[in-house]
């Protein structure tokens, strides 16, 4: 794989979905407007919601987005695993009522393995535990050998957060290999280690939950996808942890200069750096 910087990465990912004629929006302030159910934006989707449920008419069917986002539910991990942050920023190429599985399929594997080159063999791809359809467009369509795509539960292949727009999901992960692993003999995608890497789920939009368990379909399905671009470079450019990725680490580097610090010398040390960088 060629190492590629991660301000390049979001430019590659913009270009890549702007060819496939998708309109390119700015990020939103991680403040949500008009959404009690959120303190923080968590997600590319979430300043969205009113496209997704048809309340609003978006700009275009087809929208591409880098959005700032805030996520806390990991808190306490950030900076002793190698792929939890609180803030970072979020791919994310979105349909309103537009493509639906087959493209957001078809294209995240072009882009990953067509723009990014990475090798097919250190891609594995879940779907959602009853989702025969995605099952088959990977397996089939896309060529993926079964050994590779695996059926995961609710708590990984169904997306929701707070209320509003929601569904199943199928996400693809990279195998940093062994060294990273937690050398159980069932590790693999959706094991809590950091050798698989789930690096962009796509969310297949169609229900509308309301906050109390109570889901109703959409008129249209849509597509939600996410990628985490501080995940993505630090599989790109092979580096331990995302707060070694290139812009992150200058960060890291003024966290250690303004507390006299050296990074790489005392795991204690390191995990507080990277707390101070992630946070
Ligand atoms: N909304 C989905 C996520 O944040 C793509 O993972």
């Amino acid at each position: 794989m060629e190492w590629i910087g991660l301000n390049q990465l979001r430019t590659a990912f913009f270009d890549f979905f702007k060819n496939k004629g998708h309109m390119l929006l700015g990020s939103y302030p991680l403040v949500p407007k008009n959404d009690n159910s959120l303190l923080l934006i968590n997600s590319g989707m979430a300043p969205m919601k009113n496209w997704f449920l048809g309340k609003e008419t978006p700009p275009s069917r087809r929208i591409v987005t880098c959005q700032k986002c805030i996520r806390t539910p990991d808190i306490d991990l950030v900076g002793q695993t190698a792929r939890h942050g609180t803030f970072f920023e979020m791919l994310g190429n979105f349909s309103f009522g537009d493509y639906f599985k087959h493209e957001a399929t078809k294209w995240a594997w072009e882009f990953v393995t067509c723009v990014l080159k990475m090798p097919q063999n250190k891609l594995y791809v879940t779907v959602y535990e009853n989702d025969d359809e995605t099952y088959n467009i990977w397996k089939n369509d896309i060529g993926i050998s079964e050994d590779h795509i695996s059926r995961l539960g609710k708590e990984d292949n169904f997306w929701e957060i707070g209320s509003g727009p929601c569904g199943p999901c199928s996400e693809i992960y990279f195998d940093r290999g062994e060294k990273f692993g937690c050398g159980r003999k069932n590790c693999g995608p959706g094991c809590e280690c950091d050798r698989f890497v789930e690096f962009w789920n796509l969310v297949f939009s169609q229900f509308d939950n309301d906050g109390n368990g109570t889901y109703t379909r959409m008129k249209n399905p849509n597509i939600d996808t996410g990628m985490g671009l501080e995940r993505l470079a630090c599989i790109i450019q092979g580096v331990d942890n995302l707060f070694e990725v290139d812009t992150i680490r200058e960060i890291l580097a003024h966290v250690c200069e303004i507390a006299e610090v050296r990074y790489g010398e005392s795991l204690k040390n390191d995990v507080s750096i990277r707390i101070i960088t992630g946070i």
